[in-house]
């Protein structure tokens, strides 16, 4: 430290030595420590200021203006330093935690309903703004349900068509969402309108047959049911469905529980294609089930919605709506 003796306040090296001091300083710390050094209540400079007294009057004056205009600049020295530093500190944080705005995002995959899904809430949905009522009813059903109150007797060769799983004590996974039609008539007074989407079984499996699959129910009962009001139904429905161009035709068939009965057929690529069965209910099972069918007439369907997706999509094989496949399904967004 420069003491008065000796220095005879040679403060121009001061000026130099302490200006550089802070000048260089390299980090805050450094900055703040070399300041109390020199301009600390016990720094330096004030040091040197408080034994001015003991120089001669002339010196005096003159190394007390020098010393204080020192002071000053040091203290914008300081000043300026110490804002550079803090100014570099930010732009090095800022490059630490900089964003690369041009990477590629994360991507959100959406789900999607599965096209069985959209299909048979498609086809829901028309028939409700027709003013049906969706009902439901179990997947393991009764002989009963399944077979007998349909008009389907116990002997009956249609029954070994259906293919059926049996279960224990006389329940079977439903072949068919007719049973529905039976439960619901068994519950509710005519007039009856009424669609039934859900699961059926059958032991079957190969491209046009899957061991689990999904049909729509529709059922109507009133007292003018006709074939003539359930053609233009379903008419319509198809044309609604497929697109108004689209050619149907109704082909006589067979159903136990319906008389007439009917096949529904639509042009395609050339040739015709199946994709729902219908008639009007047969007078025993509206009895069997406590209808008088004198009184009221009915006519029913049934729709089978992945034939219809089939179609919709041109989808070739059936077994692909139910492998999972995520690349099948990412195509129905
Ligand atoms: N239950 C029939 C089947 O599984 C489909 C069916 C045909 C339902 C005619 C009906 C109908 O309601 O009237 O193959």
């Amino acid at each position: 430290m420069a003491t008065l003796g000796d220095h005879e306040l040679n403060i121009s090296s001061l000026s130099k030595k302490s200006k550089s001091k802070l000048q260089k300083a390299k980090d805050l710390r450094a900055l703040e420590s070399s300041y109390i050094d020199l301009l600390g209540k016990n720094g330096e400079i004030n040091l040197l200021l408080k034994n001015l007294g003991k120089l001669p009057q002339e010196k005096r004056k003159k190394s007390g203006k020098a010393l204080n205009e020192l002071k000053s600049s040091l203290e914008s020295i300081f000043q300026s330093r110490r804002s550079h530093l803090k100014e570099r500190i930010f732009s090095e944080e800022l490059k630490r935690d900089s964003l690369d705005v041009t990477l590629p995002g994360r991507i959100r995959e959406f789900g999607t309903l599965h096209p069985v899904t959209s299909t048979i809430i498609e086809i829901s949905n028309f028939f409700v703004s027709m003013g049906f009522d969706i009902r439901s009813g179990p997947e393991a059903e009764s002989e009963y349900y399944n077979f007998e109150a349909l008009n389907i007797p116990e002997d009956h060769p249609a029954k070994d068509m259906h293919d059926t799983f049996y279960l224990d004590n006389g329940v079977l996974l439903r072949t068919h969402t007719s049973p529905v039609q039976i439960r619901t008539m068994e519950k509710q007074d005519p007039p009856i309108r009424i669609i039934c989407p859900g699961r059926v079984y059958r032991k079957d499996s190969d491209l046009t047959h899957t061991p689990m699959f999904h049909q729509i129910e529709g059922l109507v009962l009133e007292e003018n049911a006709s074939f003539a009001v359930l053609k233009g139904m379903l008419k319509d429905f198809i044309n609604n469905f497929f697109g108004k161009e689209t050619e149907l035709r109704f082909r006589p068939s067979y159903f136990p529980f319906t008389e007439p009965s009917a096949e529904v057929d639509i042009k395609w690529k050339k040739g015709w294609l199946e994709i729902l069965g219908c008639g009007m209910v047969h007078p025993n099972v509206l009895e069997m089930s406590g209808i008088n069918s004198k009184k009221y007439s009915g006519f029913a369907f049934g729709i089978g919605p992945e034939r219809m997706a089939m179609l919709k999509y041109n989808i070739p094989d059936l077994r692909s709506f139910f492998e999972n496949d995520i690349r099948f399904l990412k195509q129905f967004r």
